[in-house]
């Protein structure tokens, strides 16, 4: 596959400045009934994508006349993301690459495109990710059709060609976006369906989904709220670090596997806690060399210098599935003490396959989704963890919640509403 970014698309200076919208979102927002709308509950896909893993997407409908792409859910963006055709044009398979990538956007073929420009992308600069995207203005909806998912005009689109991501994502961060220094911020998606009053507040709850739980359980995507039946509570509730391009941060108290034969357990110890930044953008879960040593010892893993990732071969990956060694994240609001919940992922939530063309690959392998850290900047808790934990984000309070999650065949869904911060009706909760 090309790893050309835009053919036909001049080179420009790039700037994009991505604000964080102050914890005080109240003000800028006015209630406009005071009927406290219930949570939206966007159903996800059949589908399970990706060639760094496998992955539920969300498809969305943008521009007009309406084109379906599936995407997925980033906590760190605030934008809808598309993939071009310049993505897979200039491949041997063109169809079934478009297909892998959840399917182009054609912005010549939408009406109600109203080009911005090219900017960079911006978002996990700092795991290395690169590349732009021609940047517009379109109408965007949530869900296939007849889902009942919400429709927004005038949203901002991203629509890119490069590898580094391989699907178009739908962000469900509330920062505005600004182009300019002088224009005045696009506002994110979710705070607009908050000032439309589609939704109680600007938070979310998600879950990625787990293909290897019982017959393969979907993800799960709500705004405004959260489903309640998707996770064991607890009463751990973290507040935003002060970075605001890194906000929902968690501390590791610790990280631990069932003793092996080999002795120690501890593959985190509690004298040397971090933070971890949760987003669920990226697929991989960034540690400390040092951790990432005490895995490889543990796991019987050998990096792969080519790729910087952990492949693994035939003999290791079905002794690992033997074996089904499970992790366990004990995490925290601070590095030492307080409430703590720990997170348990399952051997199966590592059993990933990386395929053509991730990171050069030519065939497809077994991996170990786990990515050395080189500074604290990187330490990171990607969609591997929350196949088996659930986010809650109160963007207005500025707080989140982080939970294990409960697999119950065929659990009816609980939404709960976050009221805003600024509420003149006291909620009770959604459906
Ligand atoms: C809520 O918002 C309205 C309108 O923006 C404002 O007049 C009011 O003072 C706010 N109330 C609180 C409690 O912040
Ligand atoms: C529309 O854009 C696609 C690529 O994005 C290009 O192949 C096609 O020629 C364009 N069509 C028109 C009519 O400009
Ligand atoms: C971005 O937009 C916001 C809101 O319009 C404005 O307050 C802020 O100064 C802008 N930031 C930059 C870097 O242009
Ligand atoms: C679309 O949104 C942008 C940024 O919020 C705004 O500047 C522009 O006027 C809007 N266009 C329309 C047609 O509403
Ligand atoms: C949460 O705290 C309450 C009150 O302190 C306690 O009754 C409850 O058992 C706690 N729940 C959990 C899951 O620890
Ligand atoms: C498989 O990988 C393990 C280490 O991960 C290595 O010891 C072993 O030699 C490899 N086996 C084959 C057949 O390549
Ligand atoms: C692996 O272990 C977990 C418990 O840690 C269990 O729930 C799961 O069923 C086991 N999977 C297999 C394939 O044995
Ligand atoms: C990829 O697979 C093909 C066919 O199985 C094999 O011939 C080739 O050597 C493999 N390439 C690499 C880099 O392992
Ligand atoms: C952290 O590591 C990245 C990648 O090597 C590097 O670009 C960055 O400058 C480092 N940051 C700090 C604060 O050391
Ligand atoms: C976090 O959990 C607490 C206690 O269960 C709840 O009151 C709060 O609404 C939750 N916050 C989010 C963002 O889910
Ligand atoms: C909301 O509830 C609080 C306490 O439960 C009460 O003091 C307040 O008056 C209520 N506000 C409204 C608008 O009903």
């Amino acid at each position: 596959m090309s790893h050309l970014p835009f053919p036909r698309l001049p080179i420009v200076a790039l700037f994009l400045f991505a604000l964080h919208a102050p914890p005080s979102l109240c003000h800028t927002l006015e209630r406009r009934a005071t009927v406290l709308p219930a949570p939206i509950s966007i159903a996800p896909d059949q589908n399970w994508d990706g060639i760094d893993g496998l992955w539920n997407s969300f498809t969305l409908r943008i521009g007009t006349p309406e084109q379906f792409v599936r995407t997925f859910v980033s906590t760190s963006s605030q934008q809808t993301w598309v993939v071009l055709p310049e993505g897979y044009q200039s491949t041997t398979h063109p169809s079934s690459c478009a297909d892998a990538r959840g399917w182009d956007y054609k912005i010549n073929q939408s009406s109600t495109w109203e080009t911005i420009g090219l900017y960079s992308l911006w978002i996990e600069r700092n795991l290395g990710y690169t590349g732009n995207a021609q940047y517009g203005y379109d109408t965007v909806g949530l869900g296939g059709v007849g889902e009942g998912g919400p429709t927004l005009k005038n949203m901002t689109v991203g629509g890119l060609a490069v590898n580094d991501f391989y699907l178009g994502i739908l962000g469900v961060n509330p920062k505005p976006t600004n182009f300019s220094s002088f224009a005045e911020g696009s506002p994110s998606y979710i705070t607009t369906l908050r000032d439309q009053n589609l939704i109680p507040s600007v938070s979310f709850g998600y879950t990625a989904g787990a293909r290897y739980r019982l017959r393969s359980v979907l993800a799960s995507l709500t705004l405004g709220g959260y489903d309640a039946s998707r996770f064991v509570s607890n009463n751990l509730t973290i507040t935003f670090a002060p970075n605001n391009e890194r906000d929902l941060v968690v501390a590791i108290q610790s990280i631990t596997t069932d003793k092996s034969s080999s002795g120690s357990n501890t593959l985190l110890p509690s004298s040397a806690p971090i933070f971890a930044y949760i987003d669920s953008t990226v697929p991989q879960i960034w540690l400390p060399r040092s951790v990432c040593q005490a895995f490889e010892d543990a796991f019987g893993l050998i990096y792969d210098s080519a790729t910087d990732l952990y492949l693994v071969n035939n003999t290791l990956h079905q002794s690992l599935v033997t074996r089904n060694a499970s992790v366990t994240f004990t995490l925290g609001a601070s590095l030492n003490g307080g409430e703590t919940v720990d997170i348990t992922l399952p051997y199966a939530a590592f059993d990933l396959q990386a395929s053509s063309p991730y990171r050069g690959l030519a065939n497809s392998t077994a991996y170990f989704p786990l990515r050395r850290a080189a500074n604290d900047t990187q330490y990171t808790l990607g969609r591997t963890f929350l196949q088996e934990a659930y986010l809650a984000v109160d963007w207005e309070r500025a707080n989140f919640n982080v939970s294990q999650c409960k697999w119950v065949d065929g659990v009816q869904q609980h939404l709960i509403a976050i009221p805003a911060l600024n509420s003149t009706t006291n909620g009770t909760g959604g459906a």
